[in-house]
């Protein structure tokens, strides 16, 4: 296993659409995946996108953990996703804070479906489908969307909502008052995906 370099904003690979991975089955696939996870963990964060990793292939990792949610049932599990596919489930949309691990000491608050169902397959080519709402539905969008070349501030509408960690965690009653930002997710300051 090794840790790799993470390619940061600005990067081509970042907005290159990752392609279909055929082969489950391929030991190159199973060796990317176990360097993204020992990649995540040294880095601390929350998802990682193969594209994140220089790899341009549609693979995802990410967990849910019970410091940035308020229900602890709403926890999951770190999840390996090949080819994961999302839907939303309705119109539902609301706004809150993401941070990228290609994108170091900046946040920006998002709009993002709130209700969504997606599927992937494992590293042996199982299916599976999941619902997902809240902070779960973010990270999830977040990470598909660096699948298709799509990076956090290219979905932010009001630019004043965009800026260092440090500055916005300092301010961040006198930012949020008076604009849309979703409640539930009041403890996620800087999901780091
Ligand atoms: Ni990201």
């Amino acid at each position: 296993m090794s840790i790799l370099k993470i390619a940061r904003l600005g990067h081509p690979i970042l907005q290159k659409i990752a392609s279909q991975v055929d082969d489950y089955g391929d030991p190159e696939i199973k060796k990317i995946i176990s360097d993204m996870i020992e990649t995540l963990e040294d880095v601390g964060g929350i998802g990682l996108a193969a594209p994140q990793v220089h790899v341009s292939k549609r693979i995802v990792i990410f967990f849910v953990p019970e410091s940035r949610i308020e229900d602890e049932k709403d926890q999951v599990e770190l999840t390996i996703m090949i080819n994961p596919e999302i839907r939303p489930l309705n119109d539902k949309i609301n706004r809150d804070w993401e941070a990228c691990l290609s994108i170091p000491n900046l946040m920006g608050a998002v709009e993002r479906y709130s209700h969504i169902k997606y599927s992937w397959f494992d590293a042996n080519g199982k299916y599976f489908e999941r619902e997902a709402s809240g902070y779960h539905a973010r990270v999830v969008q977040h990470e598909c969307d660096h699948l298709d070349g799509k990076l956090y501030p290219f979905r932010i509408t009001d630019l004043s909502m965009f800026g260092f960690q440090e500055e916005i965690n300092s301010n961040i009653e006198l930012l949020e008052r008076g604009r849309i930002v979703s409640s539930d997710n009041k403890m996620l300051r800087t999901p780091n995906a």
